[in-house]
């Protein structure tokens, strides 16, 4: 035991964060309403980035923080594990009803890591009591980001949450391409229209090992952390469709296009395109309580019910599934979508915030602006000395100059404004990330 320092920045040790650095010139933020974060220092910062793009109905709902204070009182935990309490099973059918028909069932865990995590296990799972337990392999996508799971990173495509990390999961090395290739597409607006045929690289996979062998296809219908790549026109169904031909399960990682993000509730939806198996997290409670889960076919729910009714289907779950306050969160936020009509509203504004964001066309450091929905990746050209510099600047830059929050990855700059963004609040974002890309 030491006396404790509370002024000290030592102890916390910040996630996907250069450390030092941080610590040297703290960003702290003390306060959010709407748009806006409030700094330590009393700024006013716009929020680009939906807080993590999970803040999509807006910075500090009262709403929501009434249910989640109304639930604190009344049950402030509940097993879930053999007991349960009623908002679980209403926020699960709402998912559900918001979700392509025949996508019923909802698992629910706390973050978008473990909605993929157990979304991979309910494949092999599902596999298994089919009797076809050699469908075993898991297959992503380069570039993929399926969060930070052994699972996840194994299924990810993105190197450098990759590479500390030895040996990942057996049966995850295949990987499709990325449905991108910055010769023909760079600064398209929206959906590339041509690309479709990456979907086929599946077929490779397939002749290499044989179908048999491959229990799911996991995928970002839009690659968000990545950088913002939207699916060619047509790519999602020629997936679907080689998934089909294979007996492969689909399933989409709908974590930051999930609760209308780009115009719809899931991007299934919005591409026509029904997976087997959806996994939500982030905008499901507005990020103010931890929460995630993954939406899965009636089909796959019911290969599990099978056998003795005493016995437990599925060897899985956490202390914090379906966790009272989340529930509450959860459906007072589902309330705020509905009634403010937001998915609508992100679809209406997507042609505003496009245009918006193709304007830093032509600026000399911005090497691709791409877009989908609410949410835009801008590539600024890297330093050749130092990939990621430039990126980390500017997103400093914006701190410090621009009252600005954005997100980086690597010299990629993401924009995701909540969908209560006015056309104002997207001109200023855009302006921001100009003159700090215009002073690197
Ligand atoms: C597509 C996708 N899947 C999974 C995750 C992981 O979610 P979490 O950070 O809640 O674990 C993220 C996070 O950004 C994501 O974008």
């Amino acid at each position: 035991m030491r006396p404790s320092r509370p002024n000290d920045l030592g102890a916390f040790w910040l996630p996907f964060t250069p450390n030092r650095d941080f610590k040297a010139a703290p960003r702290m933020l003390a306060g959010a309403e709407g748009m806006i974060f409030k700094s330590e220092d009393g700024r006013t910062l716009l929020d680009a980035c939906s807080g993590l793009w999970c803040v999509n109905a807006g910075h500090g709902r009262k709403e929501i923080a009434e249910a989640i204070a109304k639930a604190a009182y009344e049950l402030d935990f509940a097993p879930t594990f053999q007991f349960a309490h009623p908002q679980a099973f209403t926020l699960a059918e709402r998912i559900a009803a918001l979700a392509p028909e025949g996508l019923d069932h909802v698992f629910f865990v706390n973050s978008g890591s473990e909605a993929c995590d157990a979304a991979l296990k309910i494949a092999r799972a599902f596999w298994q009591k089919k009797g076809e337990g050699g469908r075993f392999r898991l297959i992503g996508r380069d570039k993929g980001y399926h969060g930070v799971t052994f699972a996840g990173i194994s299924v990810g495509g993105l190197a450098n949450n990759r590479k500390p990390y030895g040996p990942l999961l057996p049966g995850t090395d295949d990987h499709l391409p990325l449905p991108y290739d910055a010769a023909r597409m760079r600064f398209t607006r929206g959906e590339p229209e041509t690309g479709a045929d990456f979907a086929d690289a599946l077929d490779a996979v397939v002749a290499r090992h044989g179908a048999e062998t491959i229990a799911a296809v996991i995928v970002e219908p839009v690659s968000g952390s990545a950088g913002v790549f939207a699916p060619p026109l047509g790519y999602l169904k020629r997936l679907r469709a080689a998934c089909d031909r294979h007996g492969i399960l689909l399933i989409f990682d709908e974590v930051i296009t999930g609760f209308g993000r780009l115009g719809a509730a899931f991007a299934a939806e919005r591409y026509g395109v029904v997976p087997d198996m959806i996994t939500f997290a982030k905008g499901v409670t507005n990020g103010a309580v931890p929460m995630g889960g993954v939406i899965v076919s009636r089909a796959i729910h019911d290969g599990f019910m099978a056998g003795p009714a005493h016995a437990i289907e599925l060897f899985h779950g956490h202390t914090y599934s379906a966790h009272p306050l989340a529930c509450a969160a959860g459906l007072a936020t589902l309330d705020l979508y509905r009634d403010e009509e937001l998915f609508g509203r992100a679809k209406a504004l997507e042609p505003v915030f496009m245009d918006a964001v193709h304007s830093l066309r032509g600026e000399s450091k911005i090497v691709d602006v791409r877009n989908a929905g609410l949410a835009a990746g801008i590539d600024i050209e890297p330093d050749p000395k130092s990939p990621g510099l430039r990126g980390y600047a500017a997103m400093k830059r914006c701190f410090t100059d621009q009252n600005l929050v954005i997100r980086v990855s690597g010299d990629t700059i993401a924009l995701a404004p909540a969908l209560i963004a006015t056309e104002s609040d997207i001109a200023r974002m855009v302006d921001g990330v100009r003159a700090a890309v215009r002073g690197l």
